[in-house]
């Protein structure tokens, strides 16, 4: 089957190994808007989440299930791992979906089997194929996973693939889950398991990797040429470690270079039909919203999505742009959405000019949020006389996409300079609904911010990271401020946009406290891969 599939399917996984990235936690509202803007980016499948994990995790998956699992939307996809417990919330989590998958998983490679599981391959082969037995028995549609197969014995992992497909698997993927792998041997890979697995035709061979060595794009697209169907990636490769393959630059590959790809396909060269069904313009408002919802900033460098990739700074490259365009580019920015930062609004705009704009933009706000996000943008329209998409982007992320406030910042003044103490007084509404004002002193003034928060609000961290960026070119720019929090081995990030990047300092701080807050009441959530199956719902 999987072979004969003329181009490959998206499985995006921004919201299960994406969100597994440190900091990059998400609350379900957060989730929901990612899951909505990559189901307009026309992916064929959502893996939204780990639902054992927690009761949190949980009803993020049910939610997008339930809102973005419409008969035309994608597939709503569970992560399990191969025990009855993971794989029964998984059932029930994408179960209002209209279309819905659960993925189970369980390592395969000698190494994972002797020291994470203590089982035998006789004992992981005839899980594997239970545990497939038990998810098909909720759903048509199971996906099997050898984790770190990139390491496994290949005829152990024939083994296991071959009953999995018996036990009901109609797709298997193959994970390199450390990114060990080079190019041609993930192609080799894909080709022995081709050649040796005897019902491989009855399923769709998908392919997983991470980007340990930078190689996670370059191994997937020889994966596709080996006959892999179905890319497991994430927006702006986030993930585990140094991240998944990135959703981006595979469909941006496969697009500007179809002519190359398309006799793997069994297509002529010149075949112009799309080997993705995404639709690239939404490319780069996915990249924006899952950078701003996850803190997760994106390298000016970067492929495709980085600020710099389709900005011709030199003299030379300027003047062959003008020229011709295809001198030094091999993609219209337009493909992926970028339109050149036009100024849409200003001061005089009314609501309706302003809902219009972010509904182009992507974001359908209800009418409270929408209220939140035009006092906002008021305010902002006060001191800055052009909006541009940017800022308005900013501002939704800000407003109306905020976690839950248990901590609300209510005032924050400075005072610095050459000769001055910074000092800083923060007046902050607790949980009960007290205020408490507080002051200190600091080596600098977001120092002595962070201080004076840190007086009210008593909660254990270490800021591991600040970093400021203007949201558009303009002394009178908007400042974004993003930073990471660590509390024990969990780490946390805060995000706030404002024309005073001291105030938005202090707003990103508290963000990332209420944060931190809102995981400690919920309690830890279960890692799919690092956390034991605890007893009573194993196999
Ligand atoms: O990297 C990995 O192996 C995974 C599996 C759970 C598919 O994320
Ligand atoms: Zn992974």
């Amino acid at each position: 089957m999987s072979s004969q599939l003329d181009r490959v399917l998206i499985f995006d996984t921004t919201l299960r190994d994406g969100e597994q990235s440190p900091g990059a936690t998400m609350n379900v509202a957060e989730k929901l808007a990612v899951a909505k803007q990559l189901a307009r980016l026309n992916v064929d499948i959502i893996e939204a989440g780990f639902p054992f994990a927690s009761p949190g995790d949980f009803e993020a998956v049910q939610t997008i299930a339930g809102e973005v699992g419409t008969p035309n939307g994608p597939t709503i996809c569970g992560l399990a791992r191969a025990t009855k417990g993971d794989i029964e919330a998984a059932a029930r989590a994408v179960a209002p979906a209209a279309k819905g998958r659960i993925h189970t998983f369980i390592a395969t490679s000698d190494i994972h089997m002797q020291y994470k599981l203590k089982k035998s391959r006789a004992e992981v082969l005839a899980i594997a194929e239970e545990m497939v037995g038990y998810a098909k028995s909720f759903t048509g549609d199971v996906e099997f996973s050898p984790e770190d197969a990139g390491r496994s014995d290949p005829e152990f992992l024939y083994e296991v693939l071959e009953r999995a497909i018996a036990a009901g698997a109609t797709t298997l993927n193959i994970p390199d889950t450390v990114g060990y792998l080079t190019p041609s041997e993930f192609g080799d890979l894909i080709r022995g398991i081709k050649a040796n697995v005897p019902s491989i035709d009855q399923a769709i061979i998908s392919v997983h990797g991470h980007n340990d060595l930078g190689l996670a794009v370059a191994n997937f697209l020889e994966a596709v040429k080996a006959g892999a169907r179905q890319l497991e990636c994430t927006i702006n490769g986030i993930g585990e470690r140094a991240g998944n393959a990135a959703l981006e630059e595979l469909v941006m590959a496969l697009h500007v270079r179809r002519q190359y790809y398309n006799p793997f396909f069994g297509l002529p060269p010149e075949s112009e039909a799309p080997l993705t069904n995404i639709h690239t313009q939404e490319i780069y408002k996915a990249s924006r919203l899952v950078s701003n919802m996850t803190g997760m900033l994106v390298q000016p460098n970067k492929a495709i999505v980085g600020a710099n990739a389709f900005a011709h700074e030199s003299g030379i490259h300027q003047d062959g742009v003008l020229k011709n365009r295809l001198t030094y580019e091999i993609m219209d920015a337009q493909l992926i959405g970028l339109n050149d930062n036009q100024i849409v609004l200003g001061k005089h705009s009314g609501r309706n000019a302003f809902r219009t704009r972010l509904s182009e933009l992507g974001h359908e706000l209800g009418d409270q949020e929408l209220n939140k996000a035009f006092l906002r943008f008021k305010e902002v329209a006060d001191k800055k006389k052009e909006i541009s998409d940017r800022d308005l982007e900013a501002i939704v992320n800000d407003e109306a996409l905020q976690v839950a406030e248990h901590f609300k910042l209510e005032l924050v003044q400075v005072s610095c300079g050459s000769n001055a103490q910074p000092t800083a007084t923060v007046t902050i509404r607790m949980p009960d609904g007290e205020e408490i004002t507080d002051a200190s002193i600091g080596t600098g003034p977001v120092d002595a911010i962070y201080q004076a928060i840190n007086r009210v609000v008593d909660i254990e961290n270490d800021l591991i990271e600040y970093s400021v960026q203007s949201v558009t070119a303009g002394i009178d720019a908007m400042g974004e401020v993003t930073i990471r929090v660590r509390n024990g081995a969990r780490i946390y990030s805060g995000h706030a946009a404002n024309t005073d990047i001291i105030v938005a300092s202090a707003h990103a701080y508290v963000n990332a406290l209420n944060r931190l807050y809102t995981a400690l009441q919920a309690g830890v959530s279960i890692h799919p891969q690092r956390d034991k199956v605890p007893a009573g719902t194993g196999v």
